[in-house]
């Protein structure tokens, strides 16, 4: 089974509101914005930014508890997640956690973006937090 990353899916930036993410990554820094998702059930309003084969998703909280409120708190914004694509969520989460990876929850689940995804612990990855997202790259 082929578990290499067939690219950078998206990279995930927290911001503390939409508007101000917008002023810089569409307005500033000229990316289309393609369409805003909310997701009451994380908490969460995320904007789809495409550039080439990737994404700059920005990551609003909807409320303090939003599941990006702690980083906001601590951070104040900046880089939240990498994602990284691949053909196969199950054995390429197999294999992360065969080489120490902690991968959270019992199983991917469905992302903004509507393809299985899973987040791995961020202290088992170097502070980096990193996210599989399953799709077919054929
Ligand atoms: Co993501």
């Amino acid at each position: 089974m082929n578990t290499t990353p067939t690219c950078i899916n998206h990279l995930g930036i927290a911001v503390p509101n939409l508007e101000a993410g917008l002023a810089l990554w569409r307005d500033a820094l000229g990316l289309p914005l393609e369409r805003i998702v909310e997701m009451p059930d994380r908490g969460l309003r995320i904007a789809f930014l495409p550039c080439g084969p990737t994404t700059i998703e920005l990551i609003a909280p909807l409320h303090d508890q939003s599941e990006v409120s702690k980083f906001l708190a601590e951070r104040g914004g900046g880089l939240h997640h990498v994602c990284l694509q691949v053909d196969d969520i199950a054995a390429a989460s197999d294999h992360a956690a065969l080489h120490g990876l902690r991968m959270l929850g019992e199983g991917p689940k469905l992302g903004a973006e509507g393809y299985p995804v899973r987040f791995a612990h961020p202290k088992t990855t170097a502070g980096a937090l990193v996210e599989l997202l399953e799709k077919s790259s054929g």
